[in-house]
């Protein structure tokens, strides 16, 4: 089954809204044919209902960063799928590592956020990723196979629709150690088997599978070439429209 690449930009906590505004006018300027690339981008929440407003007739999709799982009620803080849908999002990030490692986001919350974003028709980019100290130990596939399982825990064949997963390994994110290919690959080949054995075929090999950590212009047509990276998630470069597009570019 061909899956169409997807290529997302995190801009994490960069960027007000002038500032999330004139980056995504320049890149909907460079972006002349996105092709069958889908390229979306993930502002802070402040900015996300002028930037979907902006992505128009660009062909650029926008994701929100985090979310709760309710629909609403006395969280402070929070913001629900709905409102996220509300401003024209298209996607969300669940359990990025930053969520996970800063503000102690647990994998059976971020289940409960996967079923509230499919549900609601956001585009899920689950993250998940071993630390160096995982991967030193050897732990590196419990730590995945735990992520997988709690987080992917009681969605169904029918709810799974708008998955996509990231392989974002933590000692990769930041500090310009991309992973080999080969350590890609085998990750990548073994979350391909794994959802094969949890779902049926077809819908196992409708999920797109991500790389993320340390993607730049540089190594993103390496990236993509491995057999199961469906797509990249993009910190740093993100940032510079030049970059990103040269990313963009690289996969199409
Ligand atoms: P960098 O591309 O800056 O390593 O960040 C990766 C990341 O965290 C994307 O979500």
């Amino acid at each position: 089954m061909s899956r169409r690449n997807l290529i997302v930009g995190n801009w994490k906590m960069h960027g007000t809204v002038s500032e999330s505004l004139k980056r995504i006018t320049a890149l909907g300027r460079k972006l002349e044919d996105i092709g069958t690339t889908d390229v979306v981008v993930a502002p802070p929440h402040t900015a996300l209902y002028s930037a979907a407003i902006a992505a128009q007739d660009t062909g650029i999709k926008v994701a929100a960063q985090n979310m709760h799982w309710e629909a609403d009620g006395a969280y402070t803080g929070e913001v629900s799928a709905t409102f996220l849908t509300e401003v024209g999002c298209e996607f969300v990030l669940i359990g990025h590592s930053e969520r996970r490692k800063l503000f102690h986001e647990k994998d059976e919350q971020l289940n409960k956020k996967l079923h509230a974003a499919l549900a609601h028709e956001l585009g899920a980019i689950f993250c998940i990723g071993e630390t160096n100290a995982e991967r030193e130990a050897g732990q590196t596939f419990e730590r995945l196979k735990e992520q997988l399982k709690i987080g992917l825990h009681e969605l169904h064949i029918h709810d799974i629709e708008g998955l996509n997963i990231a392989y974002e390994p933590v000692w990769a994110i930041g500090t310009g150690n991309t992973a080999t290919t080969e350590q890609i690959n085998e990750v990548h080949n073994w979350i391909r088997a794994y959802l094969e054995k949890n779902f049926d075929g077809p819908t196992a090999n409708s999920i797109r599978l991500l790389y993320g950590g340390s993607v730049k212009p540089e190594n993103a047509k390496s990236l993509i070439a491995c057999e199961n990276v469906d797509g990249l998630l993009v910190g740093g470069a993100s940032l510079d429209p030049d970059d990103f597009v040269a990313i963009i570019e690289a996969v199409a």
